[in-house]
């Protein structure tokens, strides 16, 4: 949510900026701007409306030749998106320019007392207090001749969340950064050095990480770096190194990413089980449980806080814990969590799980987890990311790089983790070999299997034709497949824009069936399991209301032939991995679905890839 690139350096900045926030611009693209700190010291910027490329053409004819600046590409919280609500922001004399990501909380209590000591404001944003601050610093009493102190010292007055950059005629060749609860990494070069909300702006130039953390500030300049926290005090911070490869967060032979992304399924689910599994003891290897084995006896519970697509995936993953380790397993949006967590204790252990690694509620459920002395285990996709580091436990999900915004393979990757979780958790209780052994044997086989599920792809794009016009779905699903059917109906309103509600199948004569008709259709996720049976039963409920179906099923089914108007096939699974395969055509009939709409299925109306506020 909103994207930060600074760069301080022997080259010229812009390129290197505007190059950065193209790798952004999946964070939040509702306009864009740069600033940049010329040799004489003056300070130049320019902001646009819209995606990176209306930044890049109002930048045509501009000579910015200075090696320090800093760029920001914007998701809207306070204040339309327009060029006087862009970053970056400057304070009265156009002297200090700042990007920021969060919230400043308390903006219009610091406004209003900017506003009496004269300050004069160009934008409805709450960031914009924060250029002023600065400039009050720079020109208070004290005069702290850095740029760093006055930083520091303009920080005291805010509440709320921020990563920010900052850059000044004041102390020029100097950027100053600082991080409090939104994402901030410094990437070290040679004789050069960045600062990102994200690595994917970074590592084009620097693989040598360093990952601010809460309450610390990064001074960099062509000289060096220096990480302190806001008491001044020098901050010795490691070198880590990024890993992933440039081509990883490009599209390939794809016209979007998130087609690439659907495509990587059988890769993701190889990645997520490399190494893990361990066939002849019928459970799993993950160095993250080890120290959770210690404690496992003792877990009595299981509470999933989680966002969206995450969310649903950890629905599924309640059904297998529940199912294969028998223990209760509940789980919380994380955005309710944060105000009315469930009771937690030593006991219950807390698995946060997220792709970005930077949603806000649900590091903010993990933090709440651990002041109440739960164990906390984090399924996080982005490696160094908030969550990751912020929770006592964590499994990576290594499916690389989701830079469409709409989540397709993280699903996967989640649900395929959270199946290695439950064989684990099962197997410190109750489960035995042979139980694990024939899930862990039915998972290799899945790669395979999501292949071919994603052959099918033409037939979904026929499909897609015919319903590309349609402007209400119902998916349907149970058990297992309740979260199916909430994801692909999550994934078509989020890129179609057409409206989806999914539902649990039984759950449909209680209201939803009012609206079925015959250009209302209903997707049915009906694989061949437990409840088949009773979802045959919903399909029939709709036919005879002229409903038309849409049926994911398993393959060789003849029977529902008979009763849906068009059926795409998966192939068979066990029960608990369904979803795995299910949720393949439907990410495909999304994709296609906007397609044909002619939307901008990597960058959604509305939407940003982190939810970095909450
Ligand atoms: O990065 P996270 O997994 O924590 O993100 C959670 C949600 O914001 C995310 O899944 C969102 O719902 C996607 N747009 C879904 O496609």
């Amino acid at each position: 949510m909103c994207g930060i690139i600074s760069y301080a350096g022997k080259r010229k900045a812009l390129p290197i900026l505007l190059e950065g926030l193209y790798r952004l611009e999946y964070r939040g693209y509702d306009s864009a701007g740069v600033a940049v700190v010329e040799k004489n010291g003056v300070v130049q910027s320019v902001r646009a409306v819209g995606r990176v490329e209306d930044l890049a053409s109002s930048l045509s004819g501009v000579d910015m030749h200075g090696t320090v600046g800093i760029a920001h590409t914007r998701w809207a919280t306070h204040g339309a998106p327009s060029v006087a609500n862009a970053h970056p922001h400057a304070d009265c004399k156009n002297s200090v320019f700042v990007v920021h990501n969060g919230i400043i909380e308390n903006h219009n209590h610091v406004r209003s007392a900017l506003l009496r000591e004269g300050h004069v404001f160009s934008s409805e944003t709450d960031s914009e207090v924060l250029a002023h601050l600065i400039e009050r610093a720079l020109a208070g009493y004290r005069k702290p001749f850095f740029l760093e102190d006055a930083v520091s010292e303009a920080l005291r007055h805010v509440e709320g969340t921020f990563g920010i950059a900052v850059v000044s005629a004041h102390d020029a060749g100097k950027l100053v950064v600082a991080r409090r609860g939104s994402p901030l990494l410094l990437g070290i070069g040679d004789g050069e050095f960045f600062a990102a909300s994200d690595s994917a702006a970074l590592v084009r130039h620097t693989r040598r990480i360093v990952y601010l953390d809460d309450n610390e500030l990064g001074i960099l300049s062509p000289q060096g770096y220096e990480v302190r926290n806001f008491r001044h005090k020098p901050v010795a911070k490691a070198i880590e190194t990024l890993v992933g490869s440039l081509s990883d967060a490009q599209k390939g032979q794809y016209e979007h990413f998130m087609a690439k992304e659907i495509h990587e399924a059988p890769d993701v689910i190889r990645n997520a089980l490399r190494g893990r599994v361990l066939y002849h003891d019928g459970t799993v290897k993950i160095g993250a449980l080890d120290s959770l084995a210690k404690k496992s006896a003792r877990i009595e519970r299981v509470v999933i806080p989680s966002c969206g697509t995450s969310f649903y995936a950890g629905l599924a993953g309640k059904y297998m814990i529940e199912e294969f380790a028998g223990i209760p397993t509940e789980v919380v949006h994380a955005s309710e969590f944060r105000y009315a967590p469930p009771p937690l204790g030593a006991h219950t252990l807390v698995v946060a799980i997220s792709q970005s690694g930077e949603t806000a509620d649900t590091l903010e459920a993990v933090r709440e987890a651990k002041r109440k002395r739960a164990p906390t285990l984090a399924i996080v996709n982005v490696v160094g990311s908030s969550i990751a580091r912020e929770a006592q436990m964590g499994i990576y999900n290594y499916a690389g790089p989701e830079i469409g915004v709409a989540s397709t393979k993280a699903f996967i990757s989640q649900l395929t983790v959270l199946s290695l979780l439950a064989v684990w958790l099962g197997r410190q209780h109750s489960l035995s070999v042979s139980t694990g052994r024939s899930i862990l044997e039915e998972l290799q086989y899945l790669p395979q299997k999501a292949a071919v599920a994603l052959a099918a792809a033409p037939r979904v794009r026929e499909l897609a034709e015919i319903y590309g016009a349609y402007d209400n779905f119902l998916y349907l699903g149970r058990k297992y497949n309740w979260p199916t059917a909430l994801e692909g109906a999550l994934k078509l309103k989020e890129i179609s824009y057409a409206h989806a509600e999914g539902y649990a199948a039984g759950e449909m004569k209680h209201g939803p069936i009012a609206l079925v008709t015959d250009t209302f259709p209903t997707v049915v996720i009906a694989p061949s399991d437990s409840v088949y049976e009773k979802t045959i039963s919903n399909i029939q409920e709709i036919k005879a209301r002229r409903g038309k179906i849409i049926a994911v099923a398993t393959e060789g089914n003849t029977e529902i032939e008979k009763l849906a108007d068009h059926i795409l096939f998966i192939p068979k699974t066990i029960e608990m991995l369904t979803p795995i395969l299910a949720v393949i055509p439907l990410q495909l009939f999304a994709y296609y679905v906007a397609h044909k709409r002619g939307c901008d299925i990597d960058k959604p109306r509305n939407l940003a890839k982190s939810v970095t506020v909450e």
